[in-house]
């Protein structure tokens, strides 16, 4: 990564604002995944260590710029304080005399919380004035929030503007791994990509056809696809409008030599709902009041076909309806056949909401490769997109003017 990290930076009695992202997912006010926060101790225990006082800052949800009483950052606060061993207290509010009076209090080797950012509408707006407040609170700004790291607000991106700006030690890895799939992956280099809408991933998909040898689509988008393909697909969701994007993606990867692995066979289910009437047919025998669920056997045993000889893997997205168990064999099964590639040597990316959701309901996260901490921002950044909160950041020497990497 061309970019300064904290490794290049003397941290010890400095202030060092240090944007996290804790958007962690709650259940009545208890934190039911906490692998965002667990991500980023490397970086707030090394700034610690050296005896920097430590300045945390991050959203939660999307509270609209009001102050919403569930999405205080207090359950992360406590989160922290047990993982790190140590007392962090949260402010109560990301500005005013309180919070600068709490931060003065710090010594070096302690760190604090501010209040959810996005609880001001400046921050999303990415308001100069409230990036200044913010930056008045310290000497260095630390990004360790890859996955916010695709949106240009005040924390993100205005505030680097003003303080000498570093990336974290998360940031440093996710760029790493992520990078290498867009500029050296070791190949044979596969996707997945799945999920609901091919709309999403359109841009994903573009880059990456020619990029990839194999390239397996899966999930509601896959539909689509189908229909491209002249096949009927009954009530399932489709995209009619992006039967041409479809098409042009097919046409793409068959010039660029990229082998497309579709789903041959499908689940098909009476009604999208738990208990609902279900079975298995050709892809191309959808009954026309019925609705794709999941990938059939014979397209998963494809599929592992397709990828058993892959060296590099990144995935986003189910291969079904996952969030009903009936509906996420295909999804829970791809998830351990690569918790298995990776364990044999191949590198395993896994990127996003659901795919990283089966994976860890598993307890496979720890035989996989990479997981990222991003799901928009790794897509954001798959895309091919450069990512405002990582551009800012200082450079370790002058961009190369370099043409696009990756291409077969
Ligand atoms: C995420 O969960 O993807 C990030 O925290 C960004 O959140 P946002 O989509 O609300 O900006």
């Amino acid at each position: 990564m061309n970019k300064l990290t904290i490794r290049d930076l003397d941290a010890a009695g400095k202030r060092v604002f240090v944007r996290v992202d804790f958007n962690v997912p709650l259940e009545d006010g208890k934190i039911t995944d906490d692998s965002r926060i667990v991500a980023a101790l490397p970086t707030i225990k090394s700034l610690l260590s050296q005896g920097a006082i430590v300045i945390l800052a991050s959203h939660l949800g999307r509270p609209d710029g009001k102050v919403q009483d569930s999405m205080r950052l207090r359950p992360v606060a406590e989160r922290l304080s047990h993982l790190l061993k140590m007392p962090v207290s949260v402010t109560g509010d990301a500005l005013g005399a309180g919070t600068e009076d709490a931060i003065k209090r710090l010594k070096p080797g302690e760190c604090i919380l501010l209040e959810n950012l996005r609880f001001h509408a400046e921050e999303e707006k990415n308001d100069p004035g409230f990036a200044k407040a913010l930056a008045s609170y310290a000497d260095v700004y630390v990004n360790d929030a890859f996955g916010t790291a695709h949106r240009a607000h005040a924390s993100t991106e205005g505030i680097a503007h003003l303080l000498p700006a570093y990336a974290g030690l998360l940031m440093e890895k996710e760029i790493e791994f992520l990078g290498k799939l867009m500029e050296n992956p070791e190949r044979p280099f596969a996707a997945i990509i799945g999920g609901a809408k091919v709309s999403g991933k359109i841009q994903v998909l573009r880059n990456l056809v020619d990029k990839v040898d194999v390239l397996v689509i899966g999930g509601g988008m896959a539909n689509t696809f189908l229909l491209a393909q002249g096949k009927q697909v009954g009530k399932s969701l489709v995209e009619p409008d992006r039967v041409e994007d479809a098409r042009a993606i097919m046409e793409s990867a068959a010039a660029h030599g990229t082998k497309i692995v579709l789903p041959s066979d499908v689940v098909v289910a009476k009604e999208v709902t738990r208990g609902s009437e279900y079975k298995t047919v050709p892809s191309d025998k959808v009954p026309a009041s019925w609705n794709i669920v999941d990938i059939g056997k014979n397209s998963l045993d494809a599929m592992r076909k397709a990828l058993e000889p892959v060296k590099t893997v990144f995935w986003n997205g189910p291969l079904g309806v996952f969030e009903i168990p009936t509906f996420s064999v295909g999804t829970r099964e791809i998830a351990r056949f690569l918790a298995g590639r990776a364990q044999a040597g191949a590198t395993v990316v896994v990127g996003g909401g659901d795919s990283v959701a089966a994976v860890e309901q598993q307890g496979l996260a720890d035989k996989m490769t990479h997981i990222s901490t991003g799901g928009g921002a790794s897509l954001e950044f798959l895309e091919g997109k450069e990512l405002p909160g990582v551009a800012v950041l200082l450079d370790r020497e002058p961009a190369s003017a370099g043409g696009p990497a990756g291409s077969k």
